[in-house]
C-alpha cells in the first residue's frame, strides 16, 4: 500500500480542486453577472391576490397594513418570507423545481438561477425535505380563503394532511392576524413571476 501513498494524495488533491471549482467558483461566476434584486423590486406589480386580501379582510388589512401599495406589499412580503422561516414551513417544503421526475409537470417550469438572485431568497429557502409539495410555483393555485382554513385547520381542506394547524396566525375571531395576512400574502407571490402562457402550456395534467 505505502508505495500508492503518493498516488492517493495527488487524487485526494485534484478531486478537491475540481470540486472547489465546479461547486464553488462556478456558482460564484455565474451568479456575479446578474444583479440582485431587492425586495421593493421584487414586490411589483402587487399581486392580484394582495389586492384580494385587502377585500376579504378589510378591518384586518387596514389594521396592520393600511392600504395597499407596493410599499405595504414588500412589508408584507418580506414578513411573511420571516415567518416562513421562523415556522420552518421550509422543513416540509421546497421551493426548487428540479428537472427531474416530471416535477415541472407537477410543479410547473423548472427552477432558474435567476429567480433566487433577490433579497427575498436570503436565507435560500430549497429546503430540506419534501413532505408536502414544493411551494416555489403556488401563486394562485388556491384562494386566498383557502389559504386562511388550511393554516388554521389543514384537514379542514386536506382531509389526510400531516402539516400542522397554525392557529396562532389568527385572532380570537379566527380572522388572520398580521402574520397570518403577511404569510398568505407571500404564498401568493411565490411563481407570480411566472407567465401565465409558460403555465398553461402544462395543460390538465399540471398544476394540480
Ligand atoms: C410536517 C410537515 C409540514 C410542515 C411543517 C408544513 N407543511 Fe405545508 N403541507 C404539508 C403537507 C403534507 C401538505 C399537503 C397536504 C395539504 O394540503 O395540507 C402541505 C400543503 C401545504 C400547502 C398547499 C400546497 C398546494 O399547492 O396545494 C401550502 C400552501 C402549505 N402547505 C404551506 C405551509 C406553510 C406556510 C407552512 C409553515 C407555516 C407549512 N406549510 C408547514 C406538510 C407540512
Amino acid at each position: 500500500m505505502e508505495r500508492f501513498g503518493a498516488s492517493f494524495l495527488i487524487a485526494g488533491v485534484i478531486t478537491f480542486l475540481l470540486g472547489f471549482f465546479l461547486q464553488g467558483v462556478m456558482p460564484v461566476l455565474t451568479l456575479t453577472s446578474i444583479p440582485t434584486r431587492t425586495i421593493e423590486e421584487m414586490a411589483s406589480p402587487v399581486t392580484s391576490h394582495f389586492v384580494q386580501l385587502a377585500v376579504d379582510y378589510p378591518e384586518e388589512f387596514a389594521r396592520d397594513f393600511g392600504e395597499v401599495s407596493e410599499a405595504t406589499h414588500a412589508e408584507a412580503l418580506e414578513l411573511g418570507r420571516d415567518v416562513y422561516v421562523a415556522e420552518a414551513c421550509w422543513h416540509c417544503h421546497s421551493q426548487f423545481v428540479r428537472p427531474v421526475s416530471n416535477e415541472d409537470l407537477r410543479f410547473g417550469p423548472v427552477s432558474s438561477p435567476e429567480e433566487y438572485q433577490n433579497l427575498m431568497n436570503l436565507p435560500h429557502l430549497f429546503g430540506t425535505r419534501r413532505v408536502g409539495p414544493d411551494l416555489s410555483r403556488e401563486a394562485g393555485k388556491h384562494s386566498n380563503d383557502w389559504h386562511a382554513a388550511h393554516l388554521y385547520a389543514p384537514r379542514s381542506v386536506a382531509p389526510y394532511s400531516v402539516m400542522p394547524a397554525y392557529p396562532w396566525f389568527f385572532d380570537d375571531n379566527k380572522r388572520p392576524n398580521k402574520r397570518g395576512l403577511a404569510l398568505i400574502a407571500y404564498l401568493q407571490w411565490l411563481g407570480s413571476w411566472i407567465d401565465d402562457s409558460q403555465l398553461a402550456a402544462l395543460g390538465d395534467g399540471g398544476m394540480q
